[in-house]
């Protein structure tokens, strides 16, 4: 049986020697590349930083799997056994353009259940963390379970680009809950949004396409203070492939589902 406080006192370890090579490159030029669009960067330290967490887990653990966002490695097509999900960084755009509030993600799972979650807000020294079952810790200390609001006192994270796209050939689902919402906060980071939704400073994150490693290191943490993750329609996300994403507190997610953006909407 794996040893999760071990392997994420191990994991950590390594997030942070790979933040501070991150700070290390920031102060240098680096090579920005489109992939699928302008929208849509990737740098050599994202490539690199993937590559560090690559060669450290097959040295020290060589039978445990690992997907990652750059595809440098392996591509795998099952979640048996130990798998690591890595976003080298989440927040790219932020990393190029802001240099701020960009994340290494990491989650641990065994046969698809997520053990170790970490997200690590690079520049804000803020490591978000949990183990199942054993809580979930922004640095010190522990997060709390936030209470929950009514949707017009709940702020909720998502992408304004997410407003423009049309959904079955009627109003966009997401007008609606914008409109029905206290506030939205957008901050570039999917990883650190969802965070933020287990560390109580947003009630929800909504997103209409993120992948596994987007979410899978913030949903161990949103699992730990009994907040729920699940696609636009109520099910499961998956560990293989993406797709819409809500992350919130248990009532508002239920909300969100019926009332917004489910099969019936
Ligand atoms: C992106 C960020 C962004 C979200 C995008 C993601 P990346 O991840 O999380 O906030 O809106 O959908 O792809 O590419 O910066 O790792
Ligand atoms: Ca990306
Ligand atoms: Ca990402
Ligand atoms: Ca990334």
């Amino acid at each position: 049986m794996a040893d999760w406080n071990e392997l994420g006192r191990v994991a950590r370890d390594w997030t942070y020697e790979a933040a501070d090579e991150i700070k290390r490159a920031l102060a240098n030029p680096f090579k920005v590349e489109a992939k699928s669009g302008p929208d849509d960067l990737v740098t050599e330290v994202d490539k690199n930083t993937e590559a560090f967490f690559y060669k450290k887990i097959k040295e020290a653990y060589p039978d445990h799997l690992f997907l990652g966002e750059e595809g440098t490695v392996e591509k795998i097509n099952h979640t048996d056994g130990i798998v690591w999900i890595i976003d080298p960084i989440d927040g790219t755009m932020n990393f190029v353009h802001q240099k701020i509030k960009f994340a290494i993600s990491i989650g641990i799972y065994e046969d698809g259940i997520g053990k170790v979650g970490i997200v690590y807000d690079v520049m804000a020294d803020e490591l978000f963390y949990a183990v199942q079952g054993q809580g979930a810790f922004v640095n010190e200390v522990e997060l709390v379970a936030g209470k929950e609001r009514p949707l017009d006192e709940s702020i909720i994270g998502l992408n304004a680009r997410w407003l423009t796209e049309t959904h079955h050939s009627h109003a966009n689902p997401l007008t609606a809950l914008v409109r029905d919402s206290r506030s939205i906060r957008s901050y570039g980071s999917a990883a650190i949004e969802m965070a933020y939704v287990a560390a109580d400073r947003l009630d929800a994150y909504v997103s209409v396409n993120l992948s596994p490693w987007d979410y899978a290191g913030a949903s161990v943490l949103l699992e730990e203070v009994g907040c729920r993750t699940s696609s636009f329609t109520g099910k499961k996300l998956s560990l293989l492939e993406g797709g819409t994403v809500i992350a919130a507190k248990p009532a508002l997610q239920r909300e969100i589902v019926s009332a917004y953006v489910g099969e019936e909407n």
